[in-house]
């Protein structure tokens, strides 16, 4: 296992973000965080990378005790759901700057090409169109060859072509045994991506399995209607299930 959670919680003044979440990740998959908006998926995420301290709970990162040891940070990717730069470098510029701050020894021209932005080195951050500036985020998180990448929506502003071939890259990744967590509002790149899904929900983890066991339990054809009964309640109450009946939890609670 390459990172252990367990009974995190996380309260921002009297609002609990996250109420207890337990999970484990292992290296050669791809776990999509799924949830509604507010659910808690970059807290969560932003947890595991020590940038939100939870109020309770353990983090195990490929065995350093992320609550106190922040030297494992090093060795994972992050592509942030808002990433801020500084506006007026160079693409080239940040790419340096980056370099020169954590250990790569050179340019990351792999992926300079793969989302073709050799044409964009030279304009300030500024002036780039919203799909560019994600695409930048991706090549500075990707270029460190991290084993563990917790990716915040990194299909935000890409068109479909950018997000097959972002697609493609992780298949490939994880086929080398990273361990990829991913959040996506785009259901059918959850779909095509992850071994688990895990599903976020006033927070909790409301299920986490495979697809294939979610559509079977909500007797659905696709992630955006298993989803929908989820949230309306109409997964079958298997006991082995981890899925709960939302609007019946109080009744059965
Ligand atoms: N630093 C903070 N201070 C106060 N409240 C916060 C802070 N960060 C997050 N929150 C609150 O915690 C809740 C969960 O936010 P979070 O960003 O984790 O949601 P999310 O699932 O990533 O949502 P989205 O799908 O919109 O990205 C929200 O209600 C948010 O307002
Ligand atoms: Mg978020």
């Amino acid at each position: 296992m390459v990172i252990h959670v367990e009974n995190i919680q996380k309260s921002f003044g009297k609002q609990e973000v996250l109420k207890g979440i337990d999970l484990d990740f292992f290296e050669g998959q791809i776990y999509s965080i799924l949830g509604p908006n507010g659910s808690g998926k970059t807290t969560f995420m932003k947890s595991i990378l020590g940038l939100v301290k939870p109020n309770n709970g353990k983090i195990m990162v490929g065995g350093s005790d992320g609550m106190k040891d922040h030297e494992y940070r090093s060795n994972i990717g992050y592509v942030p759901q808002i990433a801020r730069f500084p506006e007026n470098l160079k693409v080239n510029e940040v790419i340096d700057l980056v370099t020169s701050i954590r250990k790569q020894p050179s340019f990351p021209q792999e992926f300079v090409e793969l989302f073709q932005i050799e044409s964009f080195l030279n304009q300030r951050l500024k002036n780039l169109s919203g799909g560019t500036r994600q695409k930048v985020n991706l090549v500075l998180a990707l270029m460190f060859k991290s084993d563990i990448l917790i990716l915040d929506e990194p299909t935000t502003g890409l068109d479909p072509i950018n997000t097959i071939r972002l697609k493609e890259l992780l298949l490939q990744l994880k086929s080398e045994g990273k361990t990829i967590i991913v959040t996506t509002h785009i259901l059918h790149l959850a779909e095509e991506l992850s071994d688990d899904i895990i599903f976020l929900l006033e927070g909790h983890v409301k299920y986490h399995g495979s697809t294939d066991r979610l559509l079977k339990l909500s007797h659905t054809k696709n992630l955006e209607e298993a989803i929908a009964a989820i949230l309306q309640g109409e997964i079958d109450s298997e006991e082995e299930t981890p899925v709960v009946n939302i609007y019946n939890r109080k009744k059965n609670a």
